[in-house]
Parts: structure tokens; sequence; C-alpha cells
């Protein structure tokens, strides 16, 4: 759950952020196979992008945004110094951002968000184009703008091949011209390399293709699969190891176009309008000689067969909540070849022989499928269906099917007139919708293949490694405040207060990037296979795709090593708490004003990057991290008297937030709060509040009390904590952006994100002298 919204996103087709609104599922799908956050351990990082790992989504916690902390200098002499006034540079500057981002004519105690972010939202214009902007999105901007320029100098004999195949694939990414002169050529190439593509030829025969080869073949070149996805990823229900998953796939086109419609149905008619159009270009450029009439049949009998599909799949809304028990069955090897063979396939196309079919597919990686090999299936019903519905299906329509998508997986690495066919569909479906600028599009799609490189460079420049001190230290102070919140509580029993510290202690920390990327020989050695040129984009990301997917597929033979497996690239301004492995991640980006600053007053950091710490901590125990233990296992650790009290809780804080309205949304479905929806979040921003302040108090306690701010010193330093608390969450969002937020986010909006927590802060009412129940 990230803290705020920010690029970055996660593994699914719909990322978390991105799944606010169709047309946004639909950009992350330009950006790849979706978008990734996270890279779990470099390994895995690069199997999440290729694979699109079902569960991710529910169960990474980006934390776009929030808090920070310092620790002052130790020279710097505190003590006794209560009133006096700290006039370091930091100091003076993050005084006056303070000041800058305050509406002092408010009344903190009536409304707090006001009171911190009126001035900021007074100064910060929404960029044309866009639809907010936050102290993350300002941040994203900056760090982009890093990057671009680290894109366009040119490569030495210092650099490093990874950094070397970063800049060619931008480059390449950018140059129109070339992209134009290969035109579709790299697109029929790989078209001929699974026997070309029936419908734009007047020869084709049975005997060309094979779907379960085609499969494995796709499967362990490209990442995806059609009918259904083969992934490995961590077990589950054994963390220490990975298993083999196989899930329904991902349809291409959003459901809703397909499920329950037929050929005569407005949506289907526009796919078939773009279908039309890929395969005559196609046929055309390669003079197959196919006639019109043929290609309509066979796009009919495509389409249909395509619905089919979208009809026995289970829903994207009934997958969403992680239910274990319905997604979680083990089968062995022979039970799910028992299985599909129960379907009662009656012709070759329906059977499906799982031992070959894997080996085919873990051959590239050197791995060996075992006779007893352990195999997730997520979705056993469908995979029935699918053998029936390919057992009535002729080779054709499967052939047709197969080139299709590999077409639709490839489309927009292609030359501009493929490129408009595609965008007219999307606006067709979607309507009109701003298309990020190629820029954009490549920085992004880049960043997915080489985060880490780019990582590197980004720390190099950017990043005191004394900030890594720093945080460590402060992430033991906010756990020790969680602890001693827990101990505190008069609602835990003993039992499960135990368990509770012990999952805390166990929460294994990520701070800003992995070393290794710091070192030539292993970053080189983390990318070693991907080869790259400046003028030949297609080909480079078949190159790094091939490279991403063949690391994944190796991984299923390694134990998880928890002690290497960073869920984000270091260049992302976001938090996560990653639930199957019990950790809390803080990339780089996040680790800069106005979260965090080396030098400031502990009492902005702790009440900025401090409170974001906390608020990762508490997802540990949050509606859906209550349900797993310190090695993110789902298996219960609390007692039921416990627990009925921790239901109440929820309760309690789903109905806070259910009464908070959004006047500017009157007349809309969104003008209430969905307190359900975000529970989960704002559970952890309260209790980030918490423990960061709980663990402000200890540092004053062991440092002596802090000076004051000039320009602000009519405030006390922790006052200044709950001005940091909310400055980073200042942003302006247009009435459509927050619509989508309250509708289908899991954040609630910024105004209550502030005044939420703090309205049940007795340290907040207390240090602002506020009459209870405000603000
Ligand atoms: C990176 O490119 C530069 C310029 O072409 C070259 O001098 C250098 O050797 C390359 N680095 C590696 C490791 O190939
Ligand atoms: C199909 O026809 C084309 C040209 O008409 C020819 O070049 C090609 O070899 C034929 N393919 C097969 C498999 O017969
Ligand atoms: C999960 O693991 C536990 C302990 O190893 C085992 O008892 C249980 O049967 C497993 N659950 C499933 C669904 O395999
Ligand atoms: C297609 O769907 C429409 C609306 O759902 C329905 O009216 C029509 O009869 C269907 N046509 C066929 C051929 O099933
Ligand atoms: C989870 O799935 C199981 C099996 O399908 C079902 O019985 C159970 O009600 C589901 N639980 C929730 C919370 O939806
Ligand atoms: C397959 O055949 C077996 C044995 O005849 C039968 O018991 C089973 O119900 C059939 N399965 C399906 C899905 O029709
Ligand atoms: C870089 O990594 C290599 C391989 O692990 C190691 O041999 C070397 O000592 C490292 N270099 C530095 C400067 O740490
Ligand atoms: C706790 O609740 C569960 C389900 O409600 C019940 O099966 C179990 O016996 C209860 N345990 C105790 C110790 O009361
Ligand atoms: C929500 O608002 C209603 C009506 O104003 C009030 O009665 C209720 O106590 C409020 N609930 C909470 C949890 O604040
Ligand atoms: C909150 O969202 C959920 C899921 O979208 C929906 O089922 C529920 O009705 C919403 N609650 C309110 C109060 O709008
Ligand atoms: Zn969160």
């Amino acid at each position: 759950m990230e803290i705020g919204t920010s690029a970055v996103t996660l593994v699914c087709d719909l990322p978390e952020e991105k799944d606010t609104k169709i047309k946004r599922s639909r950009k992350a799908f330009l950006i790849w196979v979706g978008a990734v956050v996270g890279a779990v351990g470099f390994v895995i990082a690069t199997g999440l992008l290729a694979d699109q790992v079902f569960r991710l989504r529910k169960q990474i916690d980006s934390v776009n945004g929030e808090l920070f902390e310092i620790r002052f200098d130790q020279q710097v002499q505190r003590r006794n110094e209560e009133n006096s006034v700290c006039l370091t540079k930091e100091c003076i500057l993050s005084a006056a951002t303070l000041m800058e981002s305050m509406d002092e004519s408010a009344d903190p105690c009536d409304d707090f968000y006001q009171f911190a972010c009126g001035g900021w939202q007074k100064k910060n214009v929404i960029p044309h184009g866009h639809e907010g902007i936050s102290q993350f999105s300002i941040l994203d901007g900056r760090i982009d703008r890093f990057i671009k320029e680290f894109f366009l100098e040119y490569n030495t004999e210092l650099d490093s091949k990874a950094i070397n195949n970063t800049r060619d694939m931008y480059d390449a990414c950018l140059d129109l011209n070339a992209v134009e002169e290969l035109g579709i050529t790299p697109l029929v190439k790989i078209l001929d390399s699974f026997g070309q593509w029936p419908m734009t030829v007047s020869n084709w025969t049975e005997d060309r293709f094979d779907w379960r080869k085609a499969s494995a073949s796709i499967r362990n070149t490209f990442g995806v699969g059609f009918l259904f996805q083969v992934s490995n990823f961590v077990d589950v229900n054994d963390t220490d190891l990975s298993v083999i998953y196989v899930d329904q796939p991902s349809l291409g086109v959003p459901s809703f176009i397909l499920r329950e419609n037929n050929l005569t149905s407005a949506h289907v008619m526009d796919y078939f309008t773009f279908i039309s159009a890929v395969a005559l270009t196609v046929r055309d450029a390669i003079g197959g000689g196919a006639y019109d009439i043929d290609i309509v049949k066979d796009i009919e009998d495509m389409i249909s067969f395509h619905i089919d599909l979208a009809n026995i799949m289970t829903l994207n809304e009934h997958r969403s909540d992680w239910n274990l028990s319905r997604i979680y069955n083990p089968f062995s090897l022979d039970e799910l070849q028992m299985w599909t063979d129960s379907a009662n396939a009656t012709n070759s196309m329906g059977q499906i022989n799982w031992y070959e079919h894997l080996t085919d597919i873990y051959s590239i990686a050197d791995v060996s499928i075992n006779p007893d090999e352990k195999i997730v299936v997520t979705e056993p019903e469908y995979l029935k269906k699918l053998v029936q519905l390919l057992d009535q299906t002729s080779p054709r329509v499967i052939a047709n099917f197969i080139h299709w998508r590999l077409v639709l997986e490839n489309i927009y690495d292609l030359n501009d007139e493929l490129m408009i066919m595609a965008d007219a569909f999307d606006e067709a479906i979607y309507g009109p919708f701003p298309i990020p600028s190629r820029e954009d599009w490549c920085l992004e799609r880049v960043h997915v293949v080489m985060g880490f490189a780019i990582g590197a460079k980004y720390v190099e420049d950017s990043f005191d490694p004394q900030t890594k001190v720093d945080m460590k230290e402060m992430i033991l102070n906010l756990k020790m405040a969680f602890s001693s919140l827990v101990e505190d509580s008069n609602w835990m029993d003993k039992e499960t207060k135990i368990n509770a510290l012990e999952k805390a202690a166990a929460m294994k920390e990520y701070i800003g990037y992995p070393d290794w990327i710091t070192n030539r020989t292993t970053l080189e050695l983390a990318y070693h296979g991907i080869n790259t040129k400046q003028d030949t984009h297609f080909d480079n990301f078949q190159s790094a795709k091939r490279f991403m997917v063949k690391n994944n597929l190796r991984f299923l033979r390694f134990r998880t090593n928890r002690d290497n497996l960073w869920i984000s690239f270091p260049a992302v301004v976001n938090a996560f708490y990653y639930p199957m492995l019990n950790s809390i991640t803080f990339p780089a980006g996040i680790l800069q004003p106005p979260f965090y600053g080396k030098g400031r007053l502990a009492a902005s950091n702790y009440g900025a990057i401090g409170a974001v710490i906390g608020h990762e901590i508490t997802h540990g125990f949050d509606d859906e991290g209550y349900k797993t233990d310190k090695k993110g296992h789902e298996i219960s650790w609390w007692t039921n008297h416990t627990l009925t009290e921790f239901y109440k809780k929820k309760q309690c804080i789903i109905d806070q937030y259910s009464n908070y309205t959004l006047l500017e949304l009157k007349e809309t479905d969104a003008f209430h709060v969905n307190g359900s929806n975000t529970q989960g979040e704002n559970i952890a921003d309260n209790g980030g509040l918490r423990e960061a302040f709980r663990a402000y108090q200890n540092y004053v306690a062991r440092n002596g009390p802090e000076k004051r701010l000039p320009g602000l010193e009519h405030y006390t330093p922790e006052q200044i904590f709950f001005l940091s608390f909310a400055t980073v969450e200042c942003s302006n969002e247009s009435p459509e952006s927050l619509e989508d937020q309250v509708l289908f986010g899991v954040h609630t909006p910024s105004r209550y994100r502030v005044i939420g927590p703090l309205s049940n802060s007795d340290d907040f009412i207390q240090h602002f002298k506020c009459p209870t129940s405000s603000p």
C-alpha cells in the first residue's frame, strides 16, 4: 500500500495506484506488461517484471510517500537550549519551507490541513496535462529530470556495460527514424518463427504449429502466457522456498469489452476494426496473399474464441481480495495431469502434457522439472474449462489467436502506423486520454529493466551514505516505540502481545539501495546477458525481456535470501511493506526533503519520514497484515479475545473515515470517503503518527529538548513535528482525479490523511491546546 501516489507501481496488470481508473490501467499496460515497483532481490525483481505475478497487487504496500527524520549532528549542543533558535543552513531552509507551506490564518484546531498546507496549495498549480500535484509528484519530477540528463550523456570508457546498455536503450527508444526504418520487420520475424500468422497468408497449414511448443517458447522468451500463465515465485505457504504457479492468463484487452459480449457488441466491433487493420498491414507487408473475405472470417472466429476465454476466466473483482484458501491450491505434477485429463478432452488440441510443457519452459534456464514438482494452481476450474474449450477449437483459430496476442504484446514497440492503430482502439473504448510523451514513456520502460543501474547513478550523485546509518537508527527507534505502544495497550492480551513484538522485531528493513549496485563488477554481473545497440529499439527490449525471464526462471531453485530481497529500485519516491517477506523498504528516492533532511530538527524528520516508517511497520498489523506471521505465512497468531477487540477497533476507523466528505464532489458518488476500502492505509496512518511521536519523545528524553526554528519561534518542536507530518501530504488534485481516488483508491484523500490521524491523537490535541474532538 503506498503512502501516496507516484508513477511507480506493481507488477500486476492492475497496479495498485493505477487501477483507480480503467484508463490508467491501460496506460500502465502501455508501460510494459504492467508496471513495477519492485524487484525482490534483483533476481526476483526482474522476474516480477516479466511475469505479472498475480499476488503482488494486494501484497506489496507501496508507500508513496511520507516520512522521515534525521538525527542531529552530534557536535550540535542541544542541551539546555530549549528556547534558543537553530540557525544552521538546514534549519533556516526547513523553516522557510514550512512557512511557505502554511496558512497561519487558519485555526490549527479547526482545519489543520489548511493550516499546514494552505500556502502550499496556493503556490503549486497543477501542471498542464497532469491530474494533480503533490510532494511526491514534485520529487518524482526531479528524479526523472536527473535520469533524463544522465541518459543524454555520452557513454565513456569509465562507464560499466550496464550503464552503456541503459543509455543505448533510451537512445534507441527515442530514435523514431530508426524505428520507422525497421517498420514491422521485427514483428514479422517473430511471427515467422512460429510458422506465420495464419490469417495473413494464403497457404497456412496446421502442421506448422503446435500451440504447446509455441506457448512454452513464448513463455521463456517473452515471459507471457496467452492461454494460462506459468510463473515461479516465493511459496506463499513456505516463504523460504519458491514454487511454480499456474494462473489464468491476461487477456491483452480489458475484460469488459469481451465478457458476455458477442460479435455485434459495439466494443467488439471496435476490436474487430483494430485487428483487421493490423492484419491487412501485415499481409501486405509480407505479400501473404490472403483474401480480405477470409481474413474477416478468421478474425470473427478468433474473436469468438477470445470471448469464450474471457467468459471462463474469474473476474478480477473476485480476485482482488487476497483469499488464500481460494487461490492456494497445491498440486503434484501427477495430480495436475489428472486434473486436466479429467476434463475428458477428446482431440489432441485439448491435451496438455504438463511434465513436457514445464520442462520445455524451464529448459532455457537449465532447471529440470522433478517428477514430484509442486505446482500451485490459482484457478483450477478455469484450467478444466480451458481444456474443454481448446478441445472444441480448431488449430487454425488457436494459431491465429496466439499470433495475434504476440502482435498485441509487441505493438507499442513498432512503427507509427501500428501504434496509431493501437491508440485509435484505446480511444474508441476509453474515450480520449492523454498519451505520455515519448521521453516519459521511454524513461519508464528503461527504468523497469535497468532500475538498479539507474539507481547506481542516482545514489552516486544524490545520496549521502550517512543517511543509511541515520535511517537505521531511526527505524530502530520506531520499532521500539511500536513495541512500547503494544506493551502499553490495554486491549491486547499477553500472548498476542508477545507475538506482535516478535513480528515487529523480525521485520527486515531495506534502506536506500542494495550495496552491490555500487560495485561495478557485481552490477555488470547482474545485468550480464543484455545486448543493446543505439538504434535497435525493438531488439533491445527483446534482449532485456529474455534476460529477465531467464533470470526469473532460474530463481525456482533458490532458497529465499531475506538479506537481499529488494522489492524496489533506488530512484523511487515511495516506501513499502511487503507481507510475504515481512519487510519494510525505503528507497533512496524518498530519503530527501520534505521527508528527511540531514541537519534538520529531529522533530521534522520524526514527523515526516518517522511517520512513514511507522506507517509501514503498522501495515504489518493492519486489516491484511494481521493475517500473516513473522515469516509471512498466513497463520493466525491472535487469541480470539484480542481478535474480537481488533475487529472493533478496525470498525471504529472505518466509521470515522466514512463520515468524511469532500465538498467539491458533493454531486457525485464520491462525496463520502469509502472507509472500508481505505481501512488498511488509515490504520497505518494512525499507527504511524502515534509511533513516530512516541519515538520523538524518546529522542528528546535521550538528547534533550531541541531548539526552535527561525521565524517560527512561536512553535514548539513538538508542534513542528505535527506540521512536518502534515506538510508531506500537501497536494492539489483535479476533481476527476479526486473522484477516482475516492471510488477506487486505497488511500484516503490527503486532507483526511492529515485530519484523521491528528484528530485521534491526544498528543496533538495537547500540544496545540485544542478542545477535545478537533481538528
Ligand atoms: C561503454 O561505452 C564506451 C563508449 O562507447 C566505451 O568506451 C566503453 O568501453 C563501454 N563500456 C563497456 C564496459 O563496454
Ligand atoms: C506459401 O506461399 C508463399 C508464396 O506464395 C511461398 O513463398 C511459401 O514457401 C509457401 N509456404 C509454404 C509452407 O508452402
Ligand atoms: C501450509 O503449510 C503448513 C505447514 O507446513 C501445512 O500444514 C499446510 O497443509 C500447508 N497448507 C497448504 C494449503 O498446503
Ligand atoms: C448479441 O448481444 C446482444 C445484446 O446483448 C443481443 O441482443 C443479441 O441477440 C446477441 N446476438 C447474438 C448473435 O447472440
Ligand atoms: C475464501 O474462499 C473460500 C473458498 O472459496 C470461501 O469458502 C470463503 O468464504 C472465502 N473467504 C472470504 C473471506 O471471502
Ligand atoms: C470425464 O469422464 C469421467 C469418466 O467417464 C466422468 O466421471 C467425468 O465426470 C467426466 N468429466 C467431465 C468434466 O465430463
Ligand atoms: C566488487 O565485487 C567483487 C565481486 O564480488 C569483489 O571481488 C570486489 O572486491 C568488490 N570491489 C569492491 C571495491 O568492493
Ligand atoms: C476461537 O474461535 C474459533 C472460531 O470462532 C473456534 O473454533 C475456537 O475454538 C476458538 N478458540 C478458543 C480458544 O476459544
Ligand atoms: C458520523 O456522523 C454521524 C452524523 O453526524 C454521527 O452521529 C456519528 O457519531 C459519526 N460517527 C463517527 C464514527 O464519527
Ligand atoms: C466502498 O467500496 C466498495 C468496493 O468498491 C463498495 O462495495 C462499497 O459499497 C463502498 N462503500 C461505500 C459506503 O460507498
Ligand atoms: Zn500504506
